[in-house]
């Protein structure tokens, strides 16, 4: 087992109506709040009504900067933080999905200093301080919610980056199954595919914790259990908030503990997909899996066997593959790039992007024959 550090500040508020609270944790905090959120869907869901309510409550003076896309962008980043240091804000409070609380997270930390955020993800410069960040998740998939890391794509240099910093945790985490409702049913998909993968990415990475197998091994069969009867019943409590919790816990860390580190190859080349053709993270990854498992079906035989041993009591490598593929076209997440309508013709596109963003895995390097041996196999 290699050595760790357990560090978590974030403080979840899990369950029914749990919104609540919003008001007495934001209070203290101080009186200005920059509110972000997304395209609409909170309005629309009326959740965005909830918050303000919560906000006067509070007695807030509140600055919005709405509009985060999915896939988001450091030009939104920019000006929200921009906004933000203009109001002089006290607090961030982010009300949507992974989109908007990875920009909210780097929005707390832009706002204290003078520059564009991208420095941070080109680390030529370190964050000093962060304004405190509230998050009421409205969709279960990244994990955001209780982690330090926040991907934001830049288009001006053609990359789509993960960066990770202890001022990142959010203070508190808002999660509300019955919020997540109205996410619709790919989405839905996509989201149980991602909290799948970042399991897996841990699951293949460097170093051995038996523990921490377990866990990865527990997340993925309860989400394999409930996956399927949530995409039966999109308005099922039982069935959003297992999900929900499934995906909080598969990236708030304690599944890489023991280990050197996870491998985030197949993150690395599904953010290309994402970058050139808007492909939504998880799909990205249901198709890009299955296709990383089979090219590595030597270097990684005893992991995948071991694999498909403890979850599905099977003994062949092709057979744990087609059982992964087979849960993904269940709950209705791609398999292949076709299905998302990326053709043998952007092949040589993708593998040059991929190449620039020297996509690869920290434990499973990749190189261009490997991007060609991947595209054919995800095809
Ligand atoms: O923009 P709005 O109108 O809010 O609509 C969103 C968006 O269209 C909609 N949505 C969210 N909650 C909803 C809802 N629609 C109806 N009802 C609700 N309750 O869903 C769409 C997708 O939202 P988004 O936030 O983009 O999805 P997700 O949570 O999957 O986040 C994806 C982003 O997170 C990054 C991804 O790369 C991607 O940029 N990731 C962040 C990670 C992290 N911070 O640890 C790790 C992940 O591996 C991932 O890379
Ligand atoms: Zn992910």
């Amino acid at each position: 087992m290699e050595n760790f550090k357990a560090y978590n500040p974030t403080t979840l508020h899990f369950g029914k109506g749990v919104i609540d609270n919003l008001a007495a944790t934001v209070k203290p905090l101080g009186r200005k709040v920059l509110l972000v959120y997304g395209k609409g869907s909170v309005k629309r869901s009326g959740l965005y009504d909830k918050v303000m309510e919560q906000l006067i409550k509070a007695g807030a003076e509140v600055f919005e900067f709405g509009g985060i896309k999915p896939n988001p962008t450091v030009t939104d980043v920019d000006k929200a933080a921009a906004l933000g240091r203009e109001k002089g804000v006290d607090s961030i409070v982010a009300v949507g999905g992974g989109s908007v609380i990875d920009s909210a997270k780097i929005i707390s930390i832009t706002i204290p200093v003078a520059h564009s955020a991208w420095k941070f993800y080109e680390y030529k410069a370190r964050p000093v301080k962060a304004l405190p960040l509230i998050a009421v998740l409205t969709l279960a998939a990244t994990g955001t919610e209780m982690n330090p890391f926040a991907v934001l794509q830049n288009e001006e240099t053609g990359h789509k980056d993960g960066y990770g910093s202890d001022l990142c945790f959010p203070r508190h985490s808002f999660l509300d199954p019955e919020v997540t409702y109205t996410v619709p049913r790919d989405y839905t998909a996509y989201g149980i595919a991602d909290l799948i993968a970042h399991c897996l990415e841990n699951y293949f990475g460097a170093g051995e914790c038996t523990l921490s197998d377990r866990f990865i091994n527990a997340i993925i069969a309860d989400a394999m259990e409930w996956g399927p009867k949530l995409m039966n019943n999109l308005n099922g409590y039982d069935e959003r908030a297992a999900i929900m919790y499934d995906a909080t816990m598969a990236l708030n860390l304690m599944t890489g503990y023991g280990k050197a580190r996870g491998d985030w190859g197949v993150h690395a080349l599904g953010h290309v997909l994402s970058l050139l053709y808007d492909v939504p993270h998880g799909a990205s990854l249901s198709i890009m899996f299955p296709a990383w498992m089979k090219h590595h079906s030597e270097k990684a035989a005893s992991r995948i066997l071991k694999l498909g041993k403890d979850l599905f009591g099977v003994t062949g490598i092709d057979e744990t593959i087609s059982r992964f593929e087979q849960f993904f076209t269940l709950i209705g997440s791609p398999v292949r790039l076709s299905q998302v309508g990326i053709g043998d013709d952007k092949f040589e596109e993708i593998v040059r992007a991929m190449i620039h963003s020297k996509a690869e895995g920290n434990h499973f390097k990749l190189g261009e024959e490997d991007y060609r041996a991947l595209l054919s196999l995800a095809k």
